[in-house]
């Protein structure tokens, strides 16, 4: 009995720090299915609701196309505008 205690108190201890660690999940909308494939790979996709205060849907473009060009993001053109527009729509200054 006393082992079921001891079990119920490290489940308790544990949980939220389990909580801490779920998945970011960003809005849904169209385009969240491109972008959690492609740009969940590398990094957390806490970055993009990080960068959202800052970024307008042009400097979204840039973004993506230095996450392509300088370290190698393997998106095609299709994902990447739908990518562009979910984040133009979603993440930008005024939203
Ligand atoms: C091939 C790996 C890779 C993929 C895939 C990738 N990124 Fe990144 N990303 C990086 C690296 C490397 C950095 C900069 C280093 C760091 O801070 O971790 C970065 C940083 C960022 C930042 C922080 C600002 C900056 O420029 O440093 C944002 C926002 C971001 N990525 C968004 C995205 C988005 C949106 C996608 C999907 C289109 C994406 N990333 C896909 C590698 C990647």
């Amino acid at each position: 009995m006393r082992s079921m205690i001891v079990i119920a108190g490290i489940v308790a201890l544990a949980l939220p720090a389990l909580a801490d660690e779920q998945p970011v999940v960003l809005k849904e909308a169209p385009g969240l299915v491109q972008i959690t494939v492609n740009c969940s790979g590398c990094h957390s996709l806490d970055y993009v609701r990080m960068n959202a205060p800052f970024l307008t849907a042009d400097a979204w473009k840039a973004e993506v196309g230095k996450m392509r060009a300088a370290y190698g993001a393997a998106i095609d053109d299709e994902d990447s505008a739908k990518i562009i527009a979910y984040l133009a729509a979603n993440y930008g200054p005024a939203s």
